[in-house]
């Protein structure tokens, strides 16, 4: 039964094939209305989110499949102490396909040994959230044309922001890129990423707490919000929250082609007036998120033999 826990469970060949499906869905929709017609998507969410979650179920109802859910784990036997295990076989017996967010790091990992229907990681812990890697690959795509040869700066919180993890992962494998990671010396991309990703596979990388110096260079500027859910106080949390707000005026000094991206939820880091430039590309991020969501529903049913 395959699952999707980590971005690097699925080949680069996988990724072509998704993006290659969200381009055909995105021109052809109709093809797709009745795709899933009689299956069902079950979205156990015990943390907030509004795009991911959202994003599922819309993409279900787009296949014509359903969608039944949990958000919230004070609204699910998770209160009562039932373990993420068995939450995964019950859930099993109701649903044709599980998108799993939970705060515990490795929760995704233990509903896929435990369930019988393909798992999907939409966010575990501060550890990864492969299928906000594949919004970000879509747009990527789409707005530079390659996955190669580009200067890849990521800014913010890099110790806690998963999505940064996962990209990271994602982008090491094509020839040619580069990272500059930004963030404050305490919010620094975890050593395990460093090691067994970036020197690992002989990344470039430099590490940096000054964005401007290092704006005129970058290719893809991915912002992120400092995960404020993720600190273990609140003094530290309010000395660095505001670390890096990124302006009209700052991205003066950047390239006329970068490609601004944010997983969003923002919270300070990009002023409301940087939507208007047309290098803001993280509304397009949400919707590309949606037909990758339903690329890889069609994928793992087709997989699982629920679907042709
Ligand atoms: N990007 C993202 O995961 O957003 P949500 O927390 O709203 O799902």
């Amino acid at each position: 039964m395959k699952s999707l826990i980590d971005i690097l469970d699925l080949t680069t060949d996988e990724l072509d094939e998704l993006i290659a499906c969200a381009e055909d869905i995105i021109a052809n929709p109709d093809k797709y209305a009745e795709a899933c017609r009689g299956k069902k998507l079950a979205t156990l969410f015990f943390e907030p989110s509004t795009r991911t979650r959202m994003s599922f179920e819309a993409a279900m109802y787009e296949l014509g499949g359903n969608v039944i859910s949990v958000t919230g784990a004070a609204s699910s036997s998770a209160a009562k102490g039932e373990s993420v295990a068995d939450t995964a076989k019950t859930v099993s017996c109701y649903t044709d396909i599980i998108a799993i967010r939970h705060p515990k790091e490795g929760a995704a990992l233990v509903t896929a040994n435990n369930a019988s229907v393909p798992v999907i990681n939409a966010g575990d812990g501060g550890h990864c959230h492969p299928t906000q890697t594949l919004a970000d690959l879509l747009t990527i795509w789409r707005e530079k044309g390659r996955f190669t040869n580009l200067t890849i700066g990521v800014c913010g919180d890099l110790k806690f922001g998963r999505t940064v993890h996962s990209l990271i992962n994602a982008m090491s494998r094509y020839e040619g890129n580069n990272f500059v990671l930004i963030s404050p010396e305490e919010l620094k991309v975890p050593s395990y990423v460093k090691k067994d990703v970036l020197q690992q596979k002989g990344i470039p990388y430099e590490q940096t707490t000054d964005l401007m110096a290092v704006m005129p260079k970058l290719d893809i500027l991915y912002m992120t919000r400092v995960q404020r859910e993720r600190f273990f106080n609140e003094e530290d949390y309010l000395r660095l929250k505001d670390s890096y707000i990124l302006t009209t005026d700052k991205l003066k000094a950047a390239k006329p082609d970068l490609a601004v991206m944010h997983p969003l939820p923002r919270v300070n880091e990009i002023s409301v007036a940087v939507d208007d430039d047309p290098r803001a590309c993280y509304f397009k991020q949400v919707l590309n998120g949606k037909y990758m969501r339903m690329a890889l529903i069609l994928k793992l049913l087709r997989e699982a033999g629920k679907i042709k």
